[in-house]
This record gives C-alpha cells, sequence and structure tokens, in this order.
C-alpha cells in the first residue's frame, strides 16, 4: 500500500506528495510527552520520551492571557496544576486564557493519571514540573536532538480554532526554522477550518508544513470512508487531502472502529494516517494493540508509552512482509 501511495504521490505536487513521502517507517509521537509516566507536558516528560526514542513529541496549545503559546492540553488550568492552591477563580473558573504568562509560570504541573512525579532511572535535565512554553518545547527538542544526535521531532496541536493561534504557530515555526517535513515538524488540529486556514496562510509565507486533521474514521454503509468533524459533520477524504497532508484518527471509536479498508481509502488519496491514542500500560496487551494498527497500515502511532511504542514499531519493521 506504502508503494502504491508513494507512486501517487509521485505524479502529484504540493500536501499529496509530502504527506504518502512519510510512510517508510511508522512514527512514535509522545502523546503529551511519556504521559503515562509522567506529567503531561513538562519537559520532563518530554525529555523521558526522546530517551526512549520517540520520534516526535506533541505539545498540545493553550495561549495565556497576553498572548503567549504554553504547552496544555485542557483550556483550564486545575485537572494538571495546583492553580486552586495558589489563586482564586476568575470569571467562575480557571481558564488559561485569563492567566498571564508570569501566573502560569508559578503552576506546578502533576500527575493525572497513571504518571507520577519521578520515573525509575532517569533523571531529567529539567526537575521542575512546570508548564512549558512553546518557545521552551522547541528549545527543548533543538537541545535534546543535539544530544541525541538524531532530530527530535515536533507535532504542535492548535487547541483553539482561533486565527491568533495559528498565526503565532505558524510566526514561532517560521523563526524557528520549521519549513517543511523534512524539518521533522507536523502541525494538528481537530478544526477543519483552522486546517484549511493555516495551509492558505502558509502559503502567502512560503512555509510546507504538513498539517494533520483530526477526527474520527466513519465508514458509511456503502463503504465510503469519511472524516467526522466538530459538529458530526463528514468530510470526503478527496476533500480533506487538498488542504492536510494527513489525518489523525481515534484508535478506539467503539461505534465506528477503525479499520485496514479506512486506511486504505486515506492512503488512496494521498493522506498519511495517525492513530491516537494508545495507552495500554501493559507490554504484551499493548504489543498486540500496536501490531494489529500497524499492520492495518497506520503511519504514526500517538503514545502514552514511548517505549512500549518503539518497542511494538521496531518489531513490526523488522517482520518481513
Ligand atoms: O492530537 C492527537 C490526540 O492527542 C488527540 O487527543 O485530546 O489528547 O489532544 P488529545
Ligand atoms: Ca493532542
Amino acid at each position: 500500500m506504502r508503494a502504491a501511495a508513494l507512486l501517487l504521490a509521485t505524479a502529484l505536487c504540493g500536501p499529496l506528495a509530502q504527506a504518502a513521502d512519510q510512510g517508510a517507517r511508522p512514527l512514535v509521537i509522545a502523546h503529551r510527552g511519556a504521559s503515562g509516566y509522567l506529567p503531561e507536558h513538562t519537559l520532563a516528560g518530554y525529555e523521558l520520551a526522546a530517551k526512549m526514542g520517540a520520534d516526535y513529541i506533541e505539545p498540545d496549545l493553550q495561549m495565556t492571557s497576553d498572548g503567549v503559546l504554553v504547552a496544555m492540553h485542557d483550556d483550564t488550568l486545575p485537572r494538571t496544576t495546583n492553580v486552586a492552591d495558589l489563586f482564586v477563580a476568575r470569571n467562575g473558573g480557571y481558564k488559561v486564557a485569563d492567566f498571564s504568562l508570569a501566573e502560569i509560570r508559578t503552576l506546578t504541573v502533576r500527575p493525572t493519571t497513571t504518571g507520577a512525579t519521578t520515573h525509575p532511572g532517569f533523571t531529567p535535565r529539567f526537575a521542575e514540573l512546570r508548564v512549558p512554553t512553546f518557545d521552551e518545547v522547541i528549545a527543548f527538542a533543538k537541545a535534546q536532538s543535539a544530544l541525541a544526535g538524531r532530530t527530535i521531532g515536533i507535532y504542535p496541536e492548535a487547541k483553539q480554532a482561533d486565527p491568533a493561534m495559528e498565526d503565532k504557530i505558524l510566526a514561532t515555526l517560521q523563526r524557528e526554522k520549521y519549513a517543511s517535513a523534512a524539518d521533522k515538524v507536523f502541525v494538528q488540529s481537530f478544526s477543519d477550518a483552522t486546517v484549511k486556514s493555516l495551509d492558505a496562510k502558509q502559503r502567502l509565507l512560503g512555509l510546507k508544513l504538513p498539517l494533520i486533521l483530526l477526527g474520527h474514521a466513519i465508514t458509511l454503509p456503502d463503504g465510503s470512508a469519511m472524516l467526522a468533524a466538530p459538529g458530526g459533520r463528514m468530510l470526503s477524504l478527496k476533500d480533506v487531502a487538498t488542504y492536510a497532508h494527513g489525518v489523525g484518527v481515534a484508535i478506539a471509536n467503539a461505534k465506528y472502529p477503525l479499520t485496514k479498508h479506512w486506511v486504505d481509502q486515506a492512503h488512496a488519496v494521498g493522506l498519511a494516517v495517525h492513530g491516537w491514542t494508545f495507552a495500554k500500560a501493559d507490554p504484551a496487551t499493548a504489543a498486540a494493540e500496536y501490531e494489529g494498527f500497524l499492520t492495518m497500515g497506520l503511519d504514526g502511532v500517538f503514545s502514552n508509552y514511548s517505549d512500549l511504542a518503539v518497542t511494538a514499531r521496531n518489531a513490526f519493521v523488522a517482520t518481513p512482509k
């Protein structure tokens, strides 16, 4: 399938060509860092993921009241930080957008589900569990790349469908010399409007960043593969391929399971397919899950346990097909 997609892409230009090119080896994307082990979206969590061999670290992005991009999944602070111990609520809550960077810098990030504050045998370079800015994540990725002797990619997600956030992400990436897939970067969003807008804006800036539209993989009764967008709208993969380089799809949708047929249809229009979220902690159970989805043809996996993902990916690649 990958060979077919590559042939198709060779005959095309723009997004499709870039997307299919990335299918040589399934990518391991550290979902919110090594978030199964350490607090999500911390430099320590990203560092552990990089040391475990992840290809990309994934910062979800929110914007502070003074317009700084920070790595955080939620648009509110209490689930992952001690904000309620330090500040009274604002506007009835603790939205990231209501707090300045200086205030957010005072917070400590806490483990949520399976994470802990330390990991056996690992001493982080950045031991303080703070909320990093996007700039700090990029600086970390570059420094870690130099240390590791390989490029640690970045896979930022615009968590708000906000043109100002789009502009800041693109300006930051351009300033930091991320211009195309060769720089090991993806930009993702659940909003098709945002991905379309990013596509248009980056063309004006001369960038060719691979864009990933997130959603749910739906197979209609007639066998057509669609991507469910916000509001339940069904997007045709052919249309998505005109502005996105790939799709990021849920692997655990009970009603609409991801299938090889769906992945094949995405590949047929030149879209790379990355799956989220691989969250099994038990090595044997996780290995079986990775093997099943990689056999379907996934081009990348978002994993909470980078070590398990890398082991499974390497075993998959080493197995004769
Ligand atoms: O971005 C892919 C995956 O991370 C989507 O899930 O909610 O963890 O951002 P979420
Ligand atoms: Ca994400």
